[in-house]
This record gives structure tokens, sequence and C-alpha cells, in this order.
């Protein structure tokens, strides 16, 4: 095993009716920044159970609403200002990824010295940062409890993460009830974006971690169990609670105790979403199919007999490319049944862009490389779009 360090510090509150938690936290902070999405908030009754609550304390509260999916740099910089302006002490992120990523940039970005982009590009370390409470309305990202956050920048078509321990929220509101309204597609998405997290850092080109191997193993059956249950029985509440466990878990870090992840996928994926604005869930469901034909190898073959064997019941009997083989076409059936799309052609993608997306990733890195099963350079990208057509 590799040594690790892992901080686990936000605090979970799971279950129904689990926003009266707020109470306990509200009565230290004085200005609170509520930060939400389009709207969902409002009709489904959620922004009225905050208020509720916030309306019993003597504290100030802004807002900063209209975050869209993939959200964009210039809501940082908006609420950066009002944080500024109000000496906000507590940023509330009520909604899924993007809201709570955009609260995590803006506390961060409130003491950074430069340009908040800076920090994106850089990913330089964070000396400060703003409290964050999440409640969380849709199971995808993990951002409730983990400690990244993932910008678009529209004007230069980009879209980067930071990952500070910093910015990780001190405590998240989980109730599954909250996710109920969510759509077929987004909930399909953030299914779909779960067990890429899981593969990423699943697939690592050494048999290190065991223990993280196995649990990854097992919370992928999960996923595959519920995700399948949810989409055809959108009301399931016991799905829905599995699933948003499961969110929070896959990212949360004991999935890479003991071993790195491989995370080219996403990084192919972050160019997508940054020229198409696609769900990020969708553009997860194209390209791991084709990465996870691209990068197989016969030494390598050894971890897809594992994941073949391990998460879905292959015969042990076949060879390691059959099991390999096999379980590829498990993934994108599984993917199938979730309704996304599972080629670029389905999600109106061409290959217009392939050449350009692969020089914006390989440009960025000083070693010209991505990934760690598999290392891979610019004409690797191209392969594994092409593939992904
Ligand atoms: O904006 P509103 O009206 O709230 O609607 C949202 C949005 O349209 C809607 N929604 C959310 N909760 C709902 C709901 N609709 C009905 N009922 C509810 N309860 O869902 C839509 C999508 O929301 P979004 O937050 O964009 O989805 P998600 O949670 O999948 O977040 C995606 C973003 O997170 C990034 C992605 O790249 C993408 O930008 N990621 C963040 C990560 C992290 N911080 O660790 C890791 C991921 O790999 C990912 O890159
Ligand atoms: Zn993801």
């Amino acid at each position: 095993m590799k040594n690790f360090s892992l901080e686990m510090r936000t605090k979970i509150y799971f279950g129904k009716n689990s926003i009266e938690n707020l109470n306990n936290h509200i009565p230290d902070y004085n200005n609170i920044l509520l930060v939400y999405g389009k709207g969902s908030i409002k009709k489904n009754g959620i922004y009225e159970d905050i208020y509720k609550i916030l309306n019993k304390f003597k504290i100030n509260v802004y807002e900063l609403n209209n975050i869209k999916p993939n959200p964009e740099i210039t809501k940082v910089y908006e609420g950066i200002k009002i944080c500024k302006e109000n000496k906000i002490d507590l940023i509330l992120a009520a909604g899924g990824g993007s809201v709570i990523d955009t609260a995590k940039a803006i506390s961060a970005g409130v003491y950074y010295q430069d340009d908040i982009w800076e920090l994106f590009l850089k990913d330089d370390k964070i000396e400060k940062s703003i409290d964050i409470g999440v409640i969380l309305t849709l199971s995808a990202t993990g951002s409730e409890a983990n400690a990244n956050s993932v910008i678009q920048n529209d004007k230069r078509k980009e879209k980067l993460a930071i990952h500070n321990d910093m910015i990780r929220p001190k405590f998240a509101i989980l109730d599954p009830y909250y996710t109920l309204t969510v759509s077929k597609y987004q909930t399909a998405c953030g299914v779909a974006d779960i067990f890429a997290h899981i593969l990423e850092q699943y697939f690592y080109p050494e048999k290190d971690a065991y223990i993280a191997d196995r649990l990854a193993e097992s919370l992928m059956r999960s996923v595959i169990k519920f995700g399948e249950i949810l989409i055809t029985d959108l009301n399931n509440i016991e799905a829905r609670a599995e699933i948003m466990w499961a969110s929070t878990l896959a990212l949360i870090g004991i999935l890479k105790a003991g071993k790195y992840g491989d995370w080219a996928s996403h990084t192919l994926e972050h160019e997508l979403s940054a020229y198409y604005d696609i769900a990020h869930g969708a553009g997860l469901a194209i390209i791991f199919p084709a990465w996870l034909k691209y990068v197989y190898s016969d030494d390598k073959g050894w971890k897809y007999r594992e994941y073949g064997i391990n998460v879905w019941g292959i015969n042990p009997d076949l060879t390691d490319k059959e099991i390999a083989e096999k379980s590829i076409e498990k993934t994108i059936n599984f993917f199938k049944k979730l309704e996304l799309p599972v080629t670029l052609k389905e999600a109106n993608i061409d290959d217009k862009y392939i050449t350009e997306w692969a020089e914006n990733i390989i440009n960025r890195l000083p070693s010209k490389e991505i990934g760690n099963f598999k290392k891979l350079n610019k004409e690797d990208i191209i392969n594994i779009y092409k593939l992904a057509l």
C-alpha cells in the first residue's frame, strides 16, 4: 500500500428531515451567503425549508442564485464581491455539484491574492477560506464532502478543478427526499458520474490497495443495483437514499487510500462540457467505454479480470481478454439502461474539435501526459475521442 493522508472533516447529517440540523450550525455565524441554482429549490420547497430555520436567528442572509450546470467563473467573481462587501462567514450551498463547487471557489477566492482563475490554472495553495455548509439536492459528484471544485471559464473554453482540504465543507445535509424531484435524465447522469468516480480510482496499474479495491467493487455493485431500480422507479426512496450515500462515499477519499487514481476520462470529459455544455455524467458515459477499450493490454488484463468477475459476475474460466471485452460490454449496457448516450454521435457531437481538445489537455501539463493506468499522450487522447465517435 502507498502512504496516504486522508481528511474527512465534513459532518454529515443523513436522512429525512436532516435539515433540522441547520439549527445547530447557524448560531455560529453572522452573515450568510445562500448559493443556489436556477430555481429547482424554489419549486420543490427546499428554499422554504431553509428559510424557516434561517428566519429564527438574528443573522443577515444574502443570496447568489442562477448558478448554471457546468458553473461559470463569472458567478464566482460575483460571490466573492458579495462576501467581501458583507463580511460573509458562512456560504450555504443548496444544490448539486455546480452550486457546491461555486460556493467552494468563492470560499477560497475571497482570500486569494490573485484572480481566482489563476488558482484553477495553477492549483495553488489556499491559505484561508470561508466555512461552507451544504444542503445536497442531487446525488452525483460527491462535492458535498470532498475537497474539489470544478469551474468553467466560458470565455477561455476551459473547465478546470482545484483540490484542497481548505474547501471541504464543514457540514452537509443529505436528505434523500430532497432528490425526489430530480429528473430521470439528471438522475441517470448522477448515477453514471458516481460509477465513473469509482472506476477512476479502481483502475490503477498496481495491486497496491486490497481494501480500497474491495470497497470499490462493493460500491459499484450497489450503484448498479440501485441505479437500475431508480431509473424505472424515480420515487423509490430506498434507492434514492442508497445512491445518495454512494455519491458521497465514492469521492470522499477512502477509495484511493493506498493507491492513486487515473482520472484521464474525467479530463477528457471536461473538454466536452467546456465546448458543448453537455451534462458531466452523460459525457462520462461516452468517454469511459472508449477509455476502457483503449487502455487494455495483456499485462493489465488482471485488473479487468477483477472488475469483470467481482463487479459483473463474469465467468472466471474465460481469458483476461474475454473478460475485459465482456465487462466493457456490461458497462456500456449499464449506461444504456440509464438511457444515456454512449457515443459522441448520440450526443450530436462530431470530430471537429478532437485535436483541439487533445492539445488543450496536453498543453496544460508539464509532463505532456495524463492518466496512471496507462499514460496517455496527445495521440492516445485523440484515439480515445475517435473510439468514442
Ligand atoms: O439549477 P437548478 O434549478 O437547481 O437545477 C439543477 C440543474 O439543472 C437540477 N437539480 C438539482 N437538484 C435538483 C434539481 N432538479 C430538481 N430537483 C432537485 N432536487 O439538476 C441540474 C444539474 O445540476 P448540477 O449541479 O449541474 O449537477 P451535478 O450535481 O451533476 O454537478 C455537475 C457539476 O459538478 C462537476 C461537473 O463537472 C459539473 O460541473 N463535478 C464536480 C466534482 C467535485 N466537486 O468533486 C467532481 C465531478 O467529477 C464533476 O467534475
Ligand atoms: Zn465526475
